[in-house]
């Protein structure tokens, strides 16, 4: 066997946890990779909201999904999620940092990070998921993911299950997958 590189694990948990029918967020679209796979898992009978703050990457969204009527791209801060988002979820994913080949001065920040998985975590249905994928490497990375980690390791336990999952030999600051569960 080999072990499940970060992307693929994250994207493995999705598949259990999002059945066709469901309504799930996209925090951070970027260029559509996961708010394809996650409108390819709800299916037409369910929704995708996929946020974003660069018309570059709402754009590039919008053309990987064109064919797929049940995503809402949202172009605005991920921060302002229950402004757009009403329904409860199956699952919510947020991978953080800056827009592969886009401007890397545009980052996610701690504050509207931390606001965004608080809002998820109240539209969370039991046995949902949020999944967020840090990256620190970059600038403000390391910041982030500070901020981040606290936040997560001070979820009651009687409410959540936190599962960290990452590879701790790897050079250049690899990203890891922090998974949070709501408890039936
Ligand atoms: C690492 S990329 C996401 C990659 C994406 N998941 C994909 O499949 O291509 C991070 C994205 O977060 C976006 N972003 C930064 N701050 C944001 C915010 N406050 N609300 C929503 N999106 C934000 C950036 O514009 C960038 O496109």
């Amino acid at each position: 066997m080999s072990l499940k590189r970060v992307l693929p694990f994250t994207k493995s948990l999705l598949e259990e946890a999002v059945l066709q029918g469901d309504y799930v967020i996209d925090g951070t679209a970027g260029n559509g990779h996961d708010t394809l796979f996650l409108s390819q898992l709800t299916g037409p009978t369910g929704k995708v909201y996929a946020f974003d703050i660069q018309e570059q990457a709402i754009q590039a969204t919008a053309e990987r999904v064109a064919a797929h009527t049940h995503v809402e791209l949202v172009h605005d801060s991920h921060s302002k999620i229950t402004q757009y988002v009403t329904e409860p979820i199956a699952a919510a994913v947020f991978n953080l940092g800056y827009l592969p080949k886009g401007d890397h001065a545009i980052i996610t920040k701690p504050d509207s990070t931390l606001e965004a998985i608080s809002q998820c975590l109240d539209l969370l249905k039991t046995g949902g998921l949020v999944l967020i994928v840090i990256y620190s490497g970059h600038e403000g990375g390391s910041e982030e993911r500070d901020a981040v980690m606290a936040f997560l390791q001070n979820l009651p336990q009687q409410a959540f299950d936190v599962l960290q999952y990452g590879f701790i030999n790897q050079q250049h600051s690899p990203p890891f997958l922090v998974a949070v569960e709501k408890k039936k």
